[in-house]
């Protein structure tokens, strides 16, 4: 049977426009996705919108719109962004849709049904902009741990039993290795799960904020927009509703859902939503990989409320859609904080796109088209078998796949670029120019077997440059394809004979 694999992103907060923080975790994680389909396996892939909480209902108040009016105006700048950065998700969520309100609104009651909810006074101090509840002792001068202006509340709510998990937590994420990612992101959830855990305050007060969803056991209040947001994973896969049990059964229980977040969201997923999933009796995630910032100038976290954002459209722009893609998932190592110049990302384009993979194609294609008139030169495969490239050749795509499934794409296409650097000094080495002059034959299959090279790193490189390699392929006259994967494992892939067309430089340099 073919193997399932279900990513998510987070859902953005609505009233924030995509900047490249955002744009990072929703193309890696479109990177991730393609990856698994290439290696054929069945993925859904979810992005969305977070809509409820404060933040949204002030912005709307602002603008002169209802919340929802907000909401859908907002939408479209996200829908737009990811569809012009080529990101393939198969289902958009909004936390404003009637399905998950109800799943919403299902759970809370189960959860109250068991005991896992009671009311109490809160007393204590409220971060808007966060939308978090701290202590007294969470304060760093008198802001929230973050920097983020707080204010003083007191008021009924009612909390979910969180302490009540702790353990069963902690014994989760000792016994699940790969539960939370990396293993540095690991270690600190569990450093702390070490001090006790409070309960959860999931309720506001609808004199305070009506635009959330109603708690249904007191409808003066609505419910925590996290503890609403958090439930989207689940519900968009069908949990709660009685005619989407086959779904959440395939996609949530048997294939176990995958979230790559940022790590300043770690502690809502891994603490807040594991220990709401053990209470609602619902299998955990199978992996929480937290990555790290795309730093700002001044080496903070990039991010609207400090300014000084970068617009991904404009570098989108500047280097094309793929060039970015590829600088994100190949410069950064997954997990790690990085800061964004634009000197690196050209850098990095001239380097391993214009030197490596993009001159490999013009030399090797332009001698193709000198000697061959432009036909794919013939080969036996006794001609190449023992040839260390070749062999190197078909042993990549098993590195890569290793490494995309510990979630190190930037390890896996580094895969590709060594392929990429070994092909090239080969072609320097044999000479099929000066070659050519004493034997056609013999410069044929040195070009050939660079040409297979370039047709392998295609392949390898689509998930992170897709328009771009399927262009390369098109000049390769390379046929459609229904198992690349194995096309990706297999030296001779090219047809003999065939035109090729060099075209115009892939990745033009930058000075
Ligand atoms: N709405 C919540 C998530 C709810 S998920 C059930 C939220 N939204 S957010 O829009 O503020 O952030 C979404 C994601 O973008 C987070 O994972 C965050 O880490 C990521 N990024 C925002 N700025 C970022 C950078 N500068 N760098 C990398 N990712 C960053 O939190």
């Amino acid at each position: 049977m073919k193997s399932s694999f279900y990513i998510t992103t987070p859902l953005y907060y609505v009233n924030d426009k995509p900047h490249l923080g955002t744009a990072y975790a929703t193309i890696m994680t479109d990177v991730l996705a393609r990856y698994h389909r290439l290696f054929g396996e069945d993925v859904y892939f979810l992005t969305g919108t977070d809509e409820h909480g404060q933040k949204c209902q002030q912005a709307a108040e602002k603008n002169g719109l209802t919340p929802q009016q907000h909401c859908d105006q907002m939408v479209v700048n996200f829908e737009k962004a990811w569809s012009d950065l080529n990101i393939t998700y198969d289902i958009f969520y909004r936390t404003t849709n009637p399905a998950h309100i109800k799943a919403v609104q299902k759970s809370l009651q189960q959860l109250f049904d068991v005991g896992d909810i009671y009311s109490d006074t809160y007393e204590g101090w409220y971060s808007v902009s966060e939308e978090i509840f701290y202590t007294e002792k969470d304060l760093v001068d008198g802001k929230s741990p973050t920097g983020r202006e707080v204010t003083r509340v007191q008021e009924k709510n009612y909390f979910f039993k969180m302490s009540k998990y702790q353990q069963a937590l902690i014994d989760h994420i000792e016994k699940n290795p790969t539960f939370i990612m990396p293993e540095a992101k690991k270690n600190e959830v569990l450093g702390f799960l070490r001090q006790p855990l409070s309960d959860l305050c999931i309720s506001r007060p609808k004199a305070r904020l009506s635009w959330g969803i109603e708690i249904p056991f007191d409808k003066d209040y609505v419910t925590y927009v996290w503890f609403d947001a958090l439930l989207n994973y689940a519900t968009a896969v069908g949990y709660q509703d009685p005619a989407r049990q086959k779904d959440f059964e395939h996609w949530w229980n048997q294939t176990g859902a995958v979230h790559i977040i940022g790590k300043d969201i770690l502690t809502t997923h891994a603490v807040y939503w594991s220990t709401m999933l053990l209470g609602l009796g619902v299998r955990l995630p199978k992996t929480i990989f937290a990555h790290g910032w795309i730093l700002n100038k001044a080496s903070e976290k990039m991010s609207k409320s400090f300014g000084d954002v970068v617009n991904p459209m404009d570098m989108k722009d500047k280097v094309g859609v793929d060039a970015l893609r590829y600088y994100l998932a190949r410069e950064i190592h997954f997990g790690n904080d990085a800061p964004f110049t634009v000197d690196l990302l050209l850098n990095r384009i001239n380097t391993e796109l214009a030197n490596n993979l993009g001159n490999l194609w013009s030399r090797s294609s332009q001698l193709v088209e000198k000697f061959f008139e432009g036909r794919i030169p013939s080969i036996e495969m006794t001609d190449v078998e023992n040839e260390p490239l070749a062999k190197h050749a078909v042993a990549t795509a098993e590195k890569l796949k290793t490494d995309i499934n510990n979630f190190q794409p930037s390890h896996g296409i580094e895969h590709v670029v060594l392929l990429l650097n070994e092909a090239n000094k080969y072609l320097e080495e044999k000479a099929p120019w000066k070659l050519a002059k004493t034997s056609l034959e013999e410069a044929g299959v040195v070009l050939r077997l660079v040409l297979e090279v370039v047709r392998i790193s295609s392949i390898l490189l689509e998930p992170t440059m897709p328009m771009k390699m399927a262009e390369l392929q098109k000049r390769m006259a390379l046929p459609e394809s229904a198992n690349k994967w194995h096309e990706a494992q297999t030296l001779l892939g090219l047809i003999t004979g065939s035109s090729i067309q060099k075209g115009e430089p892939l990745f033009p340099r930058y000075e």
